[in-house]
Protein backbone atom coordinates (compact mmCIF):
# COMPACT_ATOMS: atom_id res chain seq x y z
CA UNK A 1 0.00 0.00 0.00
CA UNK A 2 2.64 2.85 1.23
CA UNK A 3 4.77 1.59 -1.39
CA UNK A 4 1.87 1.78 -4.35
CA UNK A 5 1.26 5.66 -2.65
CA UNK A 6 5.33 6.50 -3.34
CA UNK A 7 5.89 5.01 -6.62
CA UNK A 8 3.01 7.08 -8.10
CA UNK A 9 3.29 9.73 -6.41
CA UNK A 10 6.94 10.10 -7.45
CA UNK A 11 5.91 9.57 -11.13
CA UNK A 12 3.44 12.56 -10.55
CA UNK A 13 5.50 14.70 -8.67
CA UNK A 14 3.27 14.91 -5.99
CA UNK A 15 5.41 13.02 -3.86
CA UNK A 16 5.55 15.39 -0.53
CA UNK A 17 1.96 16.55 -0.71
CA UNK A 18 0.83 12.92 -1.18
CA UNK A 19 2.78 11.95 1.71
CA UNK A 20 1.55 14.29 4.19
CA UNK A 21 -1.83 13.70 2.36
CA UNK A 22 -1.19 9.85 3.65
CA UNK A 23 0.59 10.10 6.94
CA UNK A 24 -3.02 12.43 7.96
CA UNK A 25 -4.73 10.16 6.59
CA UNK A 26 -2.96 7.91 8.78
CA UNK A 27 -3.04 9.29 11.82
CA UNK A 28 -7.10 10.21 11.47
CA UNK A 29 -7.82 6.28 10.88
CA UNK A 30 -5.65 5.06 13.48
CA UNK A 31 -8.17 5.86 16.61
CA UNK A 32 -11.14 4.80 14.43
CA UNK A 33 -10.19 1.43 14.03
CA UNK A 34 -9.07 0.98 16.95
CA UNK A 35 -12.76 1.15 18.65
CA UNK A 36 -14.06 -0.67 15.38
CA UNK A 37 -12.15 -3.61 14.13
CA UNK A 38 -11.66 -4.12 10.18
CA UNK A 39 -14.24 -6.32 8.60
CA UNK A 40 -11.98 -9.86 8.46
CA UNK A 41 -10.96 -11.67 5.42
CA UNK A 42 -11.63 -15.68 6.24
CA UNK A 43 -9.77 -16.56 3.07
CA UNK A 44 -6.50 -14.09 3.85
CA UNK A 45 -7.07 -15.48 7.52
CA UNK A 46 -6.92 -18.88 6.42
CA UNK A 47 -3.22 -18.44 4.78
CA UNK A 48 -1.90 -16.40 8.08
CA UNK A 49 -3.29 -19.37 10.34
CA UNK A 50 -1.43 -21.86 9.05
CA UNK A 51 0.70 -21.36 11.95
CA UNK A 52 -1.66 -21.23 14.24
CA UNK A 53 -2.43 -24.58 13.17
CA UNK A 54 0.17 -26.29 14.69
CA UNK A 55 -1.14 -25.93 18.23
CA UNK A 56 -4.70 -25.07 17.90
CA UNK A 57 -5.46 -27.22 14.88
CA UNK A 58 -4.38 -30.77 16.82
CA UNK A 59 -6.68 -32.67 18.84
CA UNK A 60 -5.93 -32.63 22.67
CA UNK A 61 -3.32 -30.65 21.86
CA UNK A 62 -1.34 -29.72 25.38
CA UNK A 63 0.67 -26.50 26.90
CA UNK A 64 3.35 -28.28 28.60
CA UNK A 65 4.54 -26.08 31.96
CA UNK A 66 1.73 -25.47 33.25
CA UNK A 67 -0.13 -28.71 31.71
CA UNK A 68 -3.55 -27.95 30.08
CA UNK A 69 -5.00 -27.94 27.03
CA UNK A 70 -4.89 -25.73 24.19
CA UNK A 71 -8.31 -23.58 24.04
CA UNK A 72 -10.74 -24.75 21.11
CA UNK A 73 -11.05 -22.00 19.11
CA UNK A 74 -13.98 -23.22 16.07
CA UNK A 75 -17.31 -21.58 16.94
CA UNK A 76 -15.86 -19.19 18.95
CA UNK A 77 -17.13 -15.54 18.80
CA UNK A 78 -14.97 -13.51 16.46
CA UNK A 79 -15.21 -11.00 18.49
CA UNK A 80 -13.99 -12.60 21.30
CA UNK A 81 -11.45 -13.57 19.65
CA UNK A 82 -10.50 -10.63 17.94
CA UNK A 83 -10.48 -9.01 21.49
CA UNK A 84 -8.26 -11.86 22.80
CA UNK A 85 -5.31 -11.50 20.26
CA UNK A 86 -5.25 -7.90 21.24
CA UNK A 87 -5.01 -8.29 24.81
CA UNK A 88 -2.30 -10.52 24.11
CA UNK A 89 -0.34 -8.05 21.90
CA UNK A 90 -0.67 -5.08 24.47
CA UNK A 91 0.09 -7.72 26.90
CA UNK A 92 -3.35 -7.71 29.34
CA UNK A 93 -3.22 -10.93 28.81
CA UNK A 94 0.47 -12.42 29.92
CA UNK A 95 1.53 -15.57 27.44
CA UNK A 96 4.59 -15.80 25.64
CA UNK A 97 3.99 -17.28 22.78
CA UNK A 98 0.58 -15.90 22.45
CA UNK A 99 2.01 -12.56 22.78
CA UNK A 100 4.70 -12.70 19.95
CA UNK A 101 1.98 -14.39 18.08
CA UNK A 102 -0.04 -11.42 18.02
CA UNK A 103 2.83 -9.00 17.99
CA UNK A 104 3.61 -10.03 14.46
CA UNK A 105 0.19 -9.30 13.42
CA UNK A 106 -1.42 -6.03 11.99
CA UNK A 107 -4.94 -4.90 12.68
CA UNK A 108 -6.57 -6.52 9.76
CA UNK A 109 -4.64 -9.42 9.82
CA UNK A 110 -5.34 -9.81 13.49
CA UNK A 111 -9.41 -9.71 12.27
CA UNK A 112 -8.40 -12.32 9.38
CA UNK A 113 -6.89 -14.61 11.34
CA UNK A 114 -10.29 -14.38 13.73
CA UNK A 115 -12.49 -14.81 10.86
CA UNK A 116 -11.00 -17.72 10.06
CA UNK A 117 -10.60 -19.74 12.64
CA UNK A 118 -13.29 -19.03 14.67
CA UNK A 119 -15.76 -19.89 11.34
CA UNK A 120 -19.23 -20.00 12.19
CA UNK A 121 -19.99 -19.49 15.54
CA UNK A 122 -21.71 -22.30 17.44
CA UNK A 123 -25.44 -21.65 18.21
CA UNK A 124 -27.38 -24.39 20.73
CA UNK A 125 -31.24 -24.55 21.65
CA UNK A 126 -32.02 -22.65 25.11
CA UNK A 127 -31.28 -25.38 28.09
CA UNK A 128 -33.78 -24.46 31.22
CA UNK A 129 -32.11 -23.29 34.03
CA UNK A 130 -33.61 -26.00 36.11
CA UNK A 131 -30.17 -28.13 34.53
CA UNK A 132 -27.88 -25.37 35.26
CA UNK A 133 -25.55 -26.84 38.55
CA UNK A 134 -25.98 -24.00 40.97
CA UNK A 135 -22.19 -22.86 40.73
CA UNK A 136 -23.04 -21.93 37.12
CA UNK A 137 -26.11 -20.07 37.66
CA UNK A 138 -24.44 -16.54 37.77
CA UNK A 139 -22.51 -17.33 34.65
CA UNK A 140 -25.20 -18.22 32.19
CA UNK A 141 -26.05 -14.56 32.43
CA UNK A 142 -23.47 -13.76 29.78
CA UNK A 143 -22.11 -17.11 28.66
CA UNK A 144 -25.45 -18.93 28.34
CA UNK A 145 -27.17 -21.82 30.08
CA UNK A 146 -26.29 -23.80 26.97
CA UNK A 147 -22.74 -22.42 27.34
CA UNK A 148 -22.99 -19.68 24.18
CA UNK A 149 -22.02 -16.55 24.85
CA UNK A 150 -25.44 -13.98 24.58
CA UNK A 151 -23.27 -10.89 23.05
CA UNK A 152 -20.23 -11.14 20.75
CA UNK A 153 -17.81 -10.11 24.04
CA UNK A 154 -18.64 -12.80 25.74
CA UNK A 155 -17.35 -15.99 25.22
CA UNK A 156 -18.69 -19.33 24.26
CA UNK A 157 -17.72 -22.30 26.85
CA UNK A 158 -20.00 -24.69 25.90
CA UNK A 159 -17.01 -27.66 24.71
CA UNK A 160 -14.23 -25.70 25.94
CA UNK A 161 -11.81 -28.09 27.06
CA UNK A 162 -11.92 -28.81 30.68
CA UNK A 163 -8.32 -28.09 31.93
CA UNK A 164 -8.38 -24.77 29.75
CA UNK A 165 -11.66 -23.93 32.06
CA UNK A 166 -9.91 -24.63 35.16
CA UNK A 167 -6.43 -23.30 34.51
CA UNK A 168 -8.13 -19.72 33.40
CA UNK A 169 -10.48 -19.34 36.40
CA UNK A 170 -7.63 -19.60 38.53
CA UNK A 171 -5.89 -17.51 36.68
CA UNK A 172 -8.87 -14.63 37.05
CA UNK A 173 -8.41 -15.78 40.97
CA UNK A 174 -5.01 -14.93 41.43
CA UNK A 175 -5.04 -11.95 38.87
CA UNK A 176 -2.45 -13.11 36.57
CA UNK A 177 -5.23 -12.99 33.88
CA UNK A 178 -7.02 -9.17 33.95
CA UNK A 179 -10.81 -8.74 33.92
CA UNK A 180 -12.23 -6.85 35.83
CA UNK A 181 -15.64 -8.70 35.11
CA UNK A 182 -13.79 -12.42 35.74
CA UNK A 183 -11.94 -10.79 37.91
CA UNK A 184 -14.22 -10.26 40.60
CA UNK A 185 -16.40 -13.52 39.69
CA UNK A 186 -13.79 -15.55 40.26
CA UNK A 187 -12.74 -14.58 43.34
CA UNK A 188 -15.75 -15.79 44.80
CA UNK A 189 -15.23 -19.29 43.60
CA UNK A 190 -14.45 -22.28 45.62
CA UNK A 191 -12.01 -25.10 44.09
CA UNK A 192 -14.81 -27.01 44.08
CA UNK A 193 -17.54 -24.70 42.41
CA UNK A 194 -14.16 -24.31 40.00
CA UNK A 195 -14.77 -28.03 38.79
CA UNK A 196 -18.26 -28.03 38.88
CA UNK A 197 -18.48 -25.43 36.38
CA UNK A 198 -15.26 -26.77 34.58
CA UNK A 199 -17.35 -29.78 34.29
CA UNK A 200 -20.63 -28.52 32.76
CA UNK A 201 -19.61 -26.08 30.35
CA UNK A 202 -17.02 -28.32 28.69
CA UNK A 203 -19.72 -30.92 28.75
CA UNK A 204 -22.48 -28.97 26.46
CA UNK A 205 -22.94 -30.34 22.92
CA UNK A 206 -23.02 -28.04 20.59
CA UNK A 207 -20.36 -26.64 21.58
CA UNK A 208 -16.45 -25.51 20.64
CA UNK A 209 -14.32 -27.49 18.50
CA UNK A 210 -10.44 -27.69 17.32
CA UNK A 211 -9.77 -26.07 14.12
CA UNK A 212 -9.73 -28.59 11.12
CA UNK A 213 -6.15 -28.43 10.04
CA UNK A 214 -7.27 -27.64 5.72
CA UNK A 215 -4.06 -29.04 4.64
CA UNK A 216 -2.52 -33.24 4.65
CA UNK A 217 -0.91 -34.85 2.87
CA UNK A 218 -3.48 -36.39 0.42
CA UNK A 219 -5.75 -32.98 -0.36
CA UNK A 220 -5.34 -30.80 -2.45
CA UNK A 221 -5.44 -27.65 -0.08
CA UNK A 222 -9.02 -27.42 -0.22
C1 LIG B 1 2.87 -22.94 20.36
C2 LIG B 1 1.44 -23.16 20.42
C3 LIG B 1 0.53 -22.05 19.90
C4 LIG B 1 0.58 -21.42 18.67
C5 LIG B 1 1.55 -21.63 17.53
C6 LIG B 1 -0.55 -20.50 18.67
N1 LIG B 1 -1.24 -20.57 19.85
FE1 LIG B 1 -2.90 -19.50 20.35
N2 LIG B 1 -2.83 -20.29 22.23
C7 LIG B 1 -1.94 -21.25 22.67
C8 LIG B 1 -2.17 -21.47 24.09
C9 LIG B 1 -1.39 -22.44 24.98
C10 LIG B 1 -3.24 -20.61 24.47
C11 LIG B 1 -3.82 -20.40 25.87
C12 LIG B 1 -2.95 -19.32 26.50
C13 LIG B 1 -3.47 -18.76 27.79
O1 LIG B 1 -3.49 -19.49 28.78
O2 LIG B 1 -3.84 -17.58 27.79
C14 LIG B 1 -3.64 -19.90 23.26
C15 LIG B 1 -4.68 -18.98 23.21
C16 LIG B 1 -5.17 -18.40 22.07
C17 LIG B 1 -6.36 -17.57 21.99
C18 LIG B 1 -7.30 -17.25 23.14
C19 LIG B 1 -8.44 -18.24 23.14
C20 LIG B 1 -9.41 -18.04 24.24
O3 LIG B 1 -10.36 -18.85 24.33
O4 LIG B 1 -9.29 -17.12 25.03
C21 LIG B 1 -6.47 -17.15 20.69
C22 LIG B 1 -7.55 -16.27 20.11
C23 LIG B 1 -5.35 -17.72 19.96
N3 LIG B 1 -4.59 -18.48 20.82
C24 LIG B 1 -5.11 -17.53 18.61
C25 LIG B 1 -3.95 -17.91 17.95
C26 LIG B 1 -3.55 -17.47 16.63
C27 LIG B 1 -4.36 -16.52 15.77
C28 LIG B 1 -2.36 -18.07 16.36
C29 LIG B 1 -1.50 -17.93 15.09
C30 LIG B 1 -1.22 -16.60 14.64
C31 LIG B 1 -2.00 -18.89 17.52
N4 LIG B 1 -2.97 -18.75 18.46
C32 LIG B 1 -0.86 -19.66 17.60
C33 LIG B 1 -0.99 -21.89 21.91
C34 LIG B 1 -0.61 -21.51 20.63
C1 LIG C 1 -21.29 -10.11 33.61
C2 LIG C 1 -20.86 -11.02 32.56
C3 LIG C 1 -20.11 -12.29 32.97
C4 LIG C 1 -20.45 -13.24 33.93
C5 LIG C 1 -21.65 -13.22 34.87
C6 LIG C 1 -19.45 -14.27 33.84
N1 LIG C 1 -18.54 -13.98 32.86
FE1 LIG C 1 -16.98 -15.15 32.28
N2 LIG C 1 -16.37 -13.71 30.96
C7 LIG C 1 -17.00 -12.50 30.76
C8 LIG C 1 -16.20 -11.69 29.86
C9 LIG C 1 -16.49 -10.28 29.38
C10 LIG C 1 -15.07 -12.49 29.50
C11 LIG C 1 -13.88 -12.11 28.59
C12 LIG C 1 -12.83 -11.53 29.51
C13 LIG C 1 -11.42 -11.45 28.94
O1 LIG C 1 -11.26 -11.00 27.81
O2 LIG C 1 -10.49 -11.89 29.65
C14 LIG C 1 -15.23 -13.74 30.21
C15 LIG C 1 -14.32 -14.79 30.11
C16 LIG C 1 -14.48 -16.02 30.73
C17 LIG C 1 -13.61 -17.16 30.51
C18 LIG C 1 -12.41 -17.21 29.57
C19 LIG C 1 -12.80 -17.92 28.31
C20 LIG C 1 -11.65 -18.15 27.37
O3 LIG C 1 -11.93 -18.66 26.26
O4 LIG C 1 -10.49 -17.89 27.69
C21 LIG C 1 -14.08 -18.17 31.31
C22 LIG C 1 -13.52 -19.56 31.44
C23 LIG C 1 -15.25 -17.66 32.00
N3 LIG C 1 -15.46 -16.35 31.62
C24 LIG C 1 -16.00 -18.40 32.90
C25 LIG C 1 -17.05 -17.87 33.65
C26 LIG C 1 -17.72 -18.61 34.68
C27 LIG C 1 -17.41 -20.06 35.07
C28 LIG C 1 -18.68 -17.77 35.22
C29 LIG C 1 -19.61 -18.03 36.38
C30 LIG C 1 -19.02 -18.51 37.61
C31 LIG C 1 -18.59 -16.51 34.47
N4 LIG C 1 -17.58 -16.62 33.54
C32 LIG C 1 -19.44 -15.43 34.65
C33 LIG C 1 -18.22 -12.11 31.32
C34 LIG C 1 -18.88 -12.77 32.32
Amino acid sequence: MSELWLSSSVRSGWRSALLIAAGAFASLAAPASAQQPPAGNAHQGRIIGYTCLGCHGIQGYRNAYPDYAVPRLRGQSVTYLINALNEYRNGQRAFPTMHLQALSLSEQQIADVATYLGGKPVTAKPVPASKVPAAAAVCASCHGANGIGVAPMYPTLAGQHESYLIRVLHEYQTGYRQNPIMNAIAHSLTNEQIRIVAAYFSRLEPGLHTVPRPYTRWSSGH
